[in-house]
């Protein structure tokens, strides 16, 4: 039945309702009936709009339940009690601890008003790589108070590789810092390393992950902003060349992946070393760095080598030698999750069971010293074995402990035995020293300078209230401020302190510091570069390197006077013939940062005596200016009255030979040797010793300047790391003999001089 009859093409337009039979039958039945049929279609309709639903819900919703994943992850605070008001997250006490766990995962950046931040993410290809450079980089210095991190990722199978060419950031990690972290969230338990600092070109930086991603992230805050960084990216096979392997023969060398930059965290590398049968096999690490803030390395829990039973974990000396009664020796070598370092280098050597150490000394740590290093007064083992059970001679003093010690280093105010046995007791022979009341002695200047020098504070009692800072009659040790008033502390100038009313104290005080971060991983002779940024080459046009010099400011240097006297051909007092090298390292190599000039004016001292070497010193005037910076940087110039004390450690440095009659060093070469007594150098010197003149070597032999680095700087140590220009290489008796010091100008003789002639 339908309600319309279509019979032709036209809608009908008659209209036929329902017959009225069906209007009578509803009428019919009655109320009753009509609530059923309400009843049925009510339910009706529920029945399909319960289908409807449940179809929909089948089709759209129930199949995405098979799909959907849930992650779920949970972290425990393991430094903190549970309490009830953390199950509420509007607590004030969950609100505190979220606050601070967020704080822990993301340290940085930390919430400053004018942050910046910035992200950058990279994905390495191989055979592609990707520079990095800090904001602003080479351009201008970063900027303050900003977070940036670059997320790096690499393929799966490789490892992300960053080298570091260029890294200057100011030297304090707690204001600028880079940090790297061998995941993609700075999680502190996979932070690599953290840098601040300026390293030098030949300190690589570089790192290498454990997986296919890192992050490097960088902070800085309010103030001095530096240069920052640049870094080449790329990724690299997982298997990395130098984990472990088989190494035969008499002898060789080994090191960690990566050397002398850091190895990857999470790697086990295992060397297994086998020697000819019937000899046994020693170790000695050149070099082992492998250290951990907030490590003690007695138990080697974290990063480690371990030989048998024996673990290597921090730092070692280069005199760390492990060997074995066998033929073979296996070196395992282990890093954990969190920080890395440079690892270590390491030789081997066969060695016959009868004799470990042929013709040589045996230290107790199974090293192999020079018999004649034996019982010198020097720790030549590392672990003073060389200088236990010995004889003194006469020329030696015998102390408690048993050490014996050259004669010259008694009363010298320096505390060579170890025990203070050479300090005790001395009748103060020298007139300018204070005999202190338990007989110790000291320099009269050191008498009320508000240090304990005597060790029992007798220099420091019937001193005048506030004498520290107290103006004096200008006397010859007191120093004299600008305004000529004299104030009775030693070695004021430049100590951080504005001691002179006037403060010309704590003028001129950019000076003296090594912008790089010093390097523990050069080490020997050979200076890091940049180490001496006041190390001056002359050379003579044409001839190559001829003498050292220092840079005292950016048109001045200060060399020897024999370096500059007419000799044959050659007119070495003429500005003309000379060119000087600032900033070299390596002679015959320009680095980017040596600055090459020619001289405007040389003025030798006036009294210099081709004779006797007395006065020998001479300053450079340079035909322009140089740029200072790490490479090239002025060494502070010490007042007249400045006490070099005897017995203190100083650096002599140069290209010179590197052994009587040898030949130069093509790169700059670096010493320690010790000031010695005015009086006892002149015994040695047979009388030939000024008052212009000082002397330091090393008086058993072996250490000295030489041929090729006069006129070059002997640094000495003053406050705040500083160092000053106490001498300029001189003369000597040959180099490096027994008992035959390095003479050197004595500077502070000449600082009135020096400033007449060049305004510094
Ligand atoms: N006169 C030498 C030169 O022209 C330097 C000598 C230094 N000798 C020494 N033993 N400290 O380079």
């Amino acid at each position: 039945m339908s309600l319309w009859t279509k019979e032709s093409d036209q809608w009908e337009t008659s209209v036929q309702f329902l017959p009225a039979s069906n209007s009578k039958a509803l009428e019919k039945r009655g109320p009753g009936r009509k609530i059923t049929l309400i009843i049925l279609v009510v339910v009706f309709l529920a029945i399909i709009a319960l289908i409807t639903g449940l179809l929909v819900w089948h089709l759209r919703y129930r199949n995405r339940v098979k799909v959907r994943k849930v992650y779920s992850g949970s972290m425990r605070i393991t430094n903190e009690e549970f309490q009830d008001y953390y199950e509420d997250p509007s607590s004030p006490q969950f609100r505190n601890l979220a606050t601070e766990v967020l704080n822990q995962v993301f340290p940085s950046p930390p919430a400053c008003p004018h942050l910046e931040r910035q992200s950058f993410s990279y994905h390495c290809q191989s055979g592609q790589v990707i520079t990095l450079q800090s904001p602003g980089f080479p351009d201008s210095p970063y900027h303050a108070n900003s977070y940036t991190e670059w997320l790096l990722r690499a393929d799966p199978n490789h490892r992300i590789k960053v080298e570091f060419d260029t890294f200057s950031l100011e030297n304090d990690c707690g204001k600028d810092f880079v940090r790297v972290y061998d995941s993609l969230v700075a999680l502190d338990k996979q932070l690599m390393a953290e840098k601040c600092g300026v390293y030098p070109p030949s300190e690589p930086l570089s790192f290498i992950s454990s997986g296919n991603v890192m992050l490097l992230t960088m902070v800085t805050n309010e103030d001095k902003n530096f240069p920052g960084f640049r870094a080449q990216v790329s990724q690299i096979p997982s298997q990395i060349p130098g984990c472990g392997g088989a190494l035969t023969g008499n002898s060789g060398s080994f090191a960690t992946p990566n050397f002398p930059s850091y190895y990857p965290p999470l790697i086990n590398c295992t060397w297994s070393i086998q020697v000819p049968d019937g000899k046994y096999v020693k170790v000695q690490f050149k070099k082992f760095l492998m250290s951990e803030p907030g490590q003690s390395y007695s138990t080697c829990k974290k990063d480690f080598v371990q030989i048998g039973s024996t673990k290597l974990c921090g730092e070692k000396s280069p005199s760390t030698v492990v060997s074995v009664q066998s033929n073979k020796m296996d070196v395992l070598f282990s890093s954990d999750m969190s920080y890395v370092d440079r690892g270590f280098s390491a030789e081997f050597e066969a060695f016959e069971p009868t004799d470990p150490c042929p013709g040589t000394f045996q230290c107790k740590n199974n090293m192999c010293v020079d018999s004649n290093l034996r019982c010198d007064g020097w720790n030549d083992c590392g672990d003073y074995s060389d200088e236990m059970n010995c004889k003194c001679t006469n020329a030696q003093i015998k102390c408690k402990n048993g050490l014996c010690k050259p004669n010259f280093w008694q009363c010298d105010s320096v505390d060579d035995c170890g025990d203070n046995t050479d300090e005790e007791n001395c009748a103060c022979r020298n007139p300018e020293d204070f005999t202190c009341q338990n007989g110790n002695c000291v320099s009269q200047r050191k008498k009320c300078d508000g240090q304990n020098d005597c060790g029992d504070s007798s220099d420091e009692i019937s001193c005048s209230r506030g004498a520290k800072l107290s103006v004096v009659p200008c006397t010859e040790v007191s120093y004299k401020c600008k305004n000529t008033q004299c104030i009775n502390k030693e070695n004021p100038e430049c100590d951080g302190v504005k001691d002179c009313e006037d403060g010309s104290d704590e003028a001129n005080c950019e000076c003296g510091t090594r912008p790089y971060k010093s390097s523990r991983i050069v080490g020997g002779q050979a200076a890091v570069e940049g180490e001496w940024p006041w190390q001056v080459s002359l050379h003579i046009k044409g001839s190559g390197h001829v003498c050292g010099a220092s840079v005292i400011d950016e048109r001045w240097l200060v060399t020897a006077a024999h370096c500059v006297q007419d000799s044959g051909q050659t007119k070495y007092s003429q500005p003309q013939v000379w060119e000087a090298y600032l900033g070299l390292h390596i002679q015959g190599k320009m680095g980017e940062d040596t600055q090459k000039r020619s001289l405007k004016r040389i003025i030798a001292h006036p009294y210099y005596n081709d004779y006797t070497y007395d006065n020998d010193i001479a300053l450079m005037e340079l035909d322009s200016a140089v740029t200072l910076g790490h490479s090239v940087w002025p060494i502070c110039l010490p007042a007249e009255t400045h006490n070099f004390p005897v017995g203190e450690n100083v650096w002599i440095t140069g290209w010179g030979a590197t052994r009587e009659g040898g030949s130069g060093a093509s790169i700059l070469q670096k010493a320690e040797v010790r000031t010695i007594n005015q009086t006892v150098c002149n015994d040695l010197m047979s009388g030939q010793i000024t008052s212009r003149m000082i002397c330091a070597g090393v008086l058993t032999g072996g250490v000295d300047a030489c041929q090729g680095d006069s006129g070059g700087p002997l640094s000495a140590p003053g406050a705040q790391g500083r160092l000053f220009l106490a001498g300029v290489v001189s003369w000597g008796d040959g180099c490096a003999r027994r008992n035959k010091p390095g003479i050197y100008t004595r500077v502070t003789k000449f600082r009135s001089w020096i400033k007449e002639k060049t305004g510094v």
